[in-house]
């Protein structure tokens, strides 16, 4: 908040709107400062016939419940086949409550299949206020194999950088975003020498709902959400850096102040999220990995690597292996019941590609070149017994056609995932977004001499972005997307390597 400032953002959503017209308009609206759908408008976790449509009121975003007060507010839906409005096909009402922070999730159904549509909100009636209008396309029929493009984001802090990155996505043609987590980051004011100076961390459900209300009035993000729908997983940040199951990352906060966050984190997430993720008898168990289908060409297991997984061996961070419990058969990164949902999927879906919407890295990065092996023990290579239960699944399920799509390490990586000496899928690592400011080619452990010891790393870059990936029955191709700087805006966006692969083989290539 100290660093950008509302006004900044205004600027900027006026030239966005020249940029991108489709997807900030706001057809009825009341003075600026009091529009309820400051917030934008969002859709996600498709269907062949429908999807789920999000939008939160907050006239004020950074006050207390948004500006909102008073009783449940009824909101008008409408789902069109045109932009102006004229070929309503569904419409419907539902209810902005004062307990979900006034937040709307319309899980629309009886769409057409593979086909766009265009969405909006209004409250109030005649003389109330219209949304922006969101774009929202449903997924091909059951068997389809329609061709599919799609983005890959993860990991935006917002004072590390400017959301430029998210700017270029909601030009590219795409007909999916996913996300992969730290969405938001829990931290205090920013810069900060004390920066985990865990006294200024957030902590209530307000202060996630503030923090998600911050973010979310960045009208790049907003153009990026209406441009298309997004299926969101999460990582630690929307909660607590590297938090493993009940545990937090600081050793004051008890289990129990811990489970009372996680409630508070996930109750804010699930109300500033267009997901269909059920509600749980407590918000501190909400159960959100779940898969999405495109047709018969691509099935997306979206994973939750932070809410079942056991703590970081040996202290956590970097470590020489083996040490401590690190080899522990019982240790987990999923949890049982995930891993036999994920291994279930994997067995009965037919789908030309797996692809796995994953948090931290599968390939294991040794750092010390000289043995022995030397290895960050938040990532599945500090878990593996896990690891290996992973490989077995994807080796005996899905070899040739698994992919994993994996966020949280602010740089980008792309893996041959081998178990023994055989390749079993692809891992293509996105960057982030703003995380870490603005990069550089390499990060510093990357020497050449580590990725000569690590020949299953085929490349890697330190500059932030995004991916954007297309699918066919036969091949799979992935552009790495990336902006040299974000600390002032307009940066260009560029391709800056390209990887494909062949239906059947887990082996990359370049170009
Ligand atoms: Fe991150």
């Amino acid at each position: 908040m100290n660093r950008r400032l509302f006004l900044e953002d205004l600027t900027r959503a006026a030239a966005l709107c020249a940029v991108v017209p489709n997807v900030w308009r706001v057809t009825a609206r009341p003075r600026l400062a009091d529009d309820p759908f400051a917030l934008g408008v969002a859709s996600g976790d498709p269907t062949p016939t429908g999807a789920v449509l999000w939008t939160r009121l907050a006239p004020r975003p950074l006050e207390p419940d948004g500006g909102m007060e008073g009783p449940r507010t009824v909101v008008a839906w409408e789902v069109a086949e045109d932009e102006g409005f004229a070929r309503v096909v569904r419409r419907g009402r539902a209810t902005a409550a004062p307990e979900l922070s006034y937040s709307v999730h319309a899980d629309v159904d009886g769409l057409r299949p593979d086909r766009w549509y265009f969405y909006r909100f209004s409250v109030g009636g005649a003389s109330g206020a219209t949304s922006p209008v969101g774009r929202v396309r449903t997924t091909p029929a059951d068997g389809a194999t329609t061709p599919l493009r799609f983005a890959v984001a993860s990991c935006q802090h917002y004072e590390t950088g400017l959301f430029t990155a998210l700017g270029h996505l909601a030009r590219e043609e795409l007909d999916l975003a996913l996300h992969l987590g730290d969405y938001v980051y829990e931290y205090g004011p920013y810069p900060n020498r004390v920066r985990r100076h865990a006294g200024l961390e957030i902590r209530t459900v307000d202060d996630y709902r503030r923090r998600y209300a911050q973010y979310k009035s960045d009208p790049l993000l907003q153009a990026a959400h209406a441009r298309c729908p997004w299926v969101v997983t999460w990582d630690d940040h929307e909660v607590d850096n590297n938090y493993a199951g009940g545990e937090g990352e600081n050793e004051f906060e008890s289990q129990e102040q811990m489970h009372q966050r996680r409630a508070a984190a996930y109750q804010a997430w699930w109300e500033h999220q267009p997901v269909r993720v059920p509600r749980a008898r407590s918000w501190a168990d909400l159960t959100v990995y779940r898969a999405v289908r495109w047709g018969g060409l691509a099935r997306f297991a979206m994973l939750d690597g932070r809410q079942y997984r056991s703590r970081q061996a040996c202290g956590g961070e970097l470590q020489t292996v083996p040490c401590g419990d690190w080899n522990d058969p019982a240790r987990t990164m999923l949890g049982a019941a995930q891993e036999r949902w994920l291994d279930d999927g994997l067995a009965r879906d037919g789908a030309r590609w797996h692809v796995l919407g994953n948090q931290v890295m599968v390939a294991p990065f040794d750092q010390d070149p000289k043995a022995p092996e030397r290895l960050d023990m938040d990532q599945w290579g500090g878990y593996p017994a896990a690891r290996e239960r992973l490989l077995r699944t994807l080796a005996g399920r899905a070899a040739g056609r698994a992919v994993v799509l994996t966020g949280d390490i602010h740089s980008s990586w792309v893996n041959e995932v081998r178990r023994g000496r055989a390749a079993v899928a692809a891992e293509f690592v996105g960057t982030s977004i703003s995380s870490g400011g603005d990069g550089a080619e390499k990060w510093g452990a990357v020497t050449d001499e580590a990725l000569a010891a690590n020949p299953h790393i085929r490349w890697h870059n330190a500059r932030r972005g995004y991916m954007t990936c297309e699918v066919t029955a036969d091949a799979w191709r992935t552009d790495y997307r990336l902006v040299p700087y974000v600390s002032r805006p307009d940066a260009p966006v560029a391709t800056a390597a390209s990887f494909r692969l062949a239906h059947g083989r887990a082996v990359i290539e370049r170009g």
